[in-house]
């Protein structure tokens, strides 16, 4: 009998994860079917039910649910701590709920991107639910609690509060974290930076200083389908590589097929071809 899994956003048209999860069951010989459910923005926890009603096995969530997902689940760890929940998996009693953006952005950049995080500096631009789920995966790679990383947030208030909940761990505590606000980097240099802003869907500039890119650099856009000002920055003041998230987006929902069927499809041929439609 064929499994039924979903997405769940409003707006959800947009949604490239039904096409993404097609192909991955095409490629492993899963029977399963996936598709957009728009819930109402009121409406997230019932949409859940109806779904667990109807036998789904499972579900993806996006924007605007993915906190409310979180509240509504019991959550692995990696949910626990970035707040938010991507992934619903529905057994007969419970919901559980994981976050895989976080390890869906480290594998796009060490499997594909071939970069490695460990004893990167790192700057993480923004600190909104976005960045919240990829930061705790993010310093676990970097692996080096004295290497620099630094949260860069047009509101410093957000950046601390980010901060102070990945230090609540005891694995981070001698890791050197800073909050800075923007306007008020200095000149230091960094390997890694990631915009995790939605500051690309209103074109808005992200200001930073011209030689933030150390040599070899990595820009990272988590936002994908477009080139955004951040990009173009980064390709104009020397990042060695720019990529967009169109990789993180395809890693993330790989991570979910693997908690959902217990089955690693093989990324690579379906970025090619998102890239290509
Ligand atoms: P998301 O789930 O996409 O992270 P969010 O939780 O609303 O959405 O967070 C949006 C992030 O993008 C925040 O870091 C926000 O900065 P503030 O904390 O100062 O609000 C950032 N952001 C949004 N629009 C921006 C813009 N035009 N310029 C810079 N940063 C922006």
């Amino acid at each position: 009998m064929t499994d039924k899994y979903a997405v769940i956003g409003n707006p959800v048209a947009h949604s490239k994860s039904p096409q993404i999860h097609k192909m991955f069951a095409e490629q492993t010989g899963q029977d399963i079917s996936y598709e957009a459910i728009l819930a109402p923005l009121d409406g997230f926890a019932a949409t859940v039910a109806r779904l667990r009603n109807e036998g789904f096995k499972g579900c993806n969530v996006t924007v605007p649910f993915k906190q409310e997902a979180w509240n509504l689940c019991l959550p692995t760890t990696r949910a626990l701590d970035a707040q938010a929940a991507n992934t619903l998996k529905f057994d007969a009693e419970r919901i559980i709920g994981d976050n895989t953006d976080g390890i869906g952005l480290v594998n796009d950049i060490e499997k594909n991107l071939k970069i490695s995080l460990k004893d990167k500096r790192i700057l993480l631009i923004g600190a909104g639910g976005a960045a919240r789920g990829v930061l705790h995966p993010l310093l676990e790679s970097t692996q080096s609690p004295l290497v620099m990383k630094v949260i860069y947030n047009r509101t410093l208030e957000k950046a601390v509060s980010l901060k102070k909940t990945v230090e609540q761990h005891a694995e981070f505590r001698t890791f050197i974290i800073r909050a800075v606000e923007f306007g008020n980097l200095g000149n230091e240099q960094f390997d890694i930076v990631i915009n995790a802003t939605s500051a690309g869907l209103t074109d808005s500039e992200i200001p930073l200083p011209p030689n933030i890119f150390a040599p070899g650099a990595l820009a990272y856009d988590m936002m994908y389908g477009r080139e955004t000002p951040f990009m173009k920055f980064a390709r104009v003041h020397g990042a060695a590589v720019v990529a967009d998230g169109l990789g993180m987006l395809v890693e993330q929902a790989a991570e979910a097929f693997f908690i959902w069927r217990g089955v690693r499809p093989v990324t690579a041929p379906v970025i090619a071809a998102l890239r290509q439609a």
